[in-house]
């Protein structure tokens, strides 16, 4: 991979949320830069071992973990862009009643209440991932999903539309493990519902 096609790390300016430190974000932030460089790494490994054309036998288990790795730091970075970019200080809790995401939740759900009652349920589960509500591009249907680690459980091709971390760093600094509920309560009042939008298939 040549210097130019590699990953930047994106600056983001958030602070001052509800319930949701300037330290545990500053944090996050370093957590964060540390996939962008951790996926320009795998690449440029990968890139040497391809540079002659060919994978021999002796390159395959290395080759293999790289790829491996790539997927976990590859997603991982991309979760936390989506992630840091679906919240906003001073945001207003929940969407405007007749905005694109809650007729989204509505045809695809009972009721905004129904999808966000699944939403929350399957940030609630134990384990480290990531709790996101995808849309189908094809129906636009919205279905919300459990992804352990960043790789394991993302739907091919579905688009994600709110991202939630749960693994415990996006927390700890503010609550006990066991407060994961007020961490997913504050996350709720910082939604940017207008990127939240814009990302259903056609919403821009
Ligand atoms: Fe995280």
């Amino acid at each position: 991979m040549s210097e130019n096609q590699s990953y930047v790390a994106r600056r983001f300016q958030l602070h001052g949320l509800a319930g949701i430190s300037d330290r545990t974000l500053e944090m996050h932030f370093k957590l964060y830069e540390g996939y962008v460089r951790e996926t320009n790494r795998l690449e440029a490994e990968i890139a040497e071992i391809l540079e002659d054309g060919r994978i021999d036998q002796d390159e395959m288990p290395a080759y293999s973990e790289l790829k491996r790795r790539l997927g976990f730091e590859y997603n991982g970075m991309v979760l936390h862009e989506h992630y840091f970019d679906n919240l906003r200080r001073h945001a207003g809790g929940d969407p405007p009643r007749d905005g694109a995401f809650t007729r989204a939740a509505e045809a695809s759900f009972d009721s905004y209440a129904a999808w966000k009652t699944d939403f929350v349920g399957v940030g609630k589960m134990r384990g480290v991932g990531w709790a996101i509500c995808y849309a189908d591009p094809v129906s636009g249907r919205l279905t919300n999903h459990w992804v352990t680690l960043h790789e394991v459980g993302n739907v091919a091709g579905f688009v994600p539309i709110l991202v939630m971390d749960v693994w415990e760093h996006a927390f700890l600094l503010d609550y006990a493990p066991a407060e994961r509920p007020k961490y997913i309560e504050a996350f709720f009042s910082n939604i940017d519902w207008r990127t939240v939008e814009g990302r259903l298939p056609g919403g821009r």
